[in-house]
């Protein structure tokens, strides 16, 4: 795709995966651009009009090949977008735009990769971790993944097999240590070395946040996906602004669809910037 056009998909299933949740894998065409993990489309059912926005996704999933390629997005029904993505049938088509904004980078130096992942998030620390696999070195990957209850560990199986080691808790117990995954996390912190291990983490904002109060005080690198509505997803509305810290206790702003959504955690201001809740499917504190 010439890198901003919007452009036709052709779905190639949508699958229910609970009556909440759904994988959906579309045909592209060949100049969709391969992909960075942590980069995200715009999308929406073609011919909906403008009455409906197109909704941004992680990518969880890509295969290019010369006659076109091939995505996967992970998502959880929670409005009118959602729902109208939920009734796409094989075969239908969406208007699609990306792949947008800057996603994970991993340093030389790291050899151990923490994926901290609520709900919803573990779509592009999946995709993350699938790329990281086909590296010369891949490193070690860790993972600690929350959700309020068992149903919600969606993409479980496909994440399980990528992790040297997988930690698992839920809200209600009903899988994994009892509670919310930033507490499991905070209490094996101790057992990654900051030289060699990084942090990526993707969740709902409440839950980034509490990881950002675990952080204060060590020096763990940590990149997150932050959410954020939008609107363009081009950089054109500001409606996806966000605080972030600058030298001299300077505050700025950057917009998450063009200048993130990954951002290194301690870049990010979060009392300056609204609260948008919990889309990704996993309440924290
Ligand atoms: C970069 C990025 C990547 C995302 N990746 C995924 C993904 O892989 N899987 C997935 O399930 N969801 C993902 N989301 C969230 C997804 O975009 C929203 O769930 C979706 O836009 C909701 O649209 P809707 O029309 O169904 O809900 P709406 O009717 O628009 O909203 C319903 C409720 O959800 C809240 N809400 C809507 N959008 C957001 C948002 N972006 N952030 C916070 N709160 C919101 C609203 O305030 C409202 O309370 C991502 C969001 C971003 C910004
Ligand atoms: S969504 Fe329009 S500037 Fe980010």
């Amino acid at each position: 795709m010439k890198s901003k056009e919007i452009a036709p998909g052709a779905v190639l299933f949508n699958r229910a995966l609970t009556p909440e949740h759904f994988l959906l894998a579309l045909s592209l065409t060949p100049s969709f651009a391969r992909p960075v993990p942590g980069q995200f489309v715009m999308i929406r059912p073609e011919g909906v009009g403008p009455q409906l926005l197109s909704r941004p996704f992680s990518l969880y999933g890509y295969r290019g090949r010369r006659d076109g390629s091939r995505i996967e997005l992970l998502y959880r029904t929670i409005g009118a977008g959602t729902r109208q993505l939920a009734a796409l049938k094989a075969g239908e088509s969406v208007e699609i735009l990306g792949p947008l904004g800057r996603g994970f980078t991993l340093g030389p130096d790291v050899d151990e990769v923490i994926l901290l992942a609520g709900g919803m998030g573990v779509a592009p620390l999946t995709f993350f971790a699938e790329r990281l696999g086909r590296t010369k070195a891949p490193p070690r990957v860790v993972c600690y993944f929350g959700a309020r209850i068992r149903d919600e560990l969606i993409g479980l199986d496909r994440l399980s097999p990528l992790c040297s080691e997988l930690h698992i808790a839920t809200e209600d117990g009903s899988c994994g240590e009892r509670g919310v995954i930033t507490d499991l996390f905070a209490a094996r912190m101790r057992r990654h070395d900051p030289r060699r291990a990084a942090i990526y983490a993707c969740g709902p904002n409440p839950m980034l946040q509490t990881l950002s109060r675990i952080l204060a005080g060590t020096s763990l690198r940590c990149q997150v996906s932050v959410e954020e509505r939008m609107a363009c997803g081009i950089g054109a509305c500001l409606c996806c602004a966000t605080a972030v810290a600058m030298p001299g206790r300077q505050v700025s702003y950057r917009r998450v669809c063009c200048d993130g959504p990954v951002f290194n955690l301690r870049d990010l201001i979060w009392d300056m910037t609204p609260d948008h809740s919990d889309s990704r499917g996993c309440t924290s504190p």
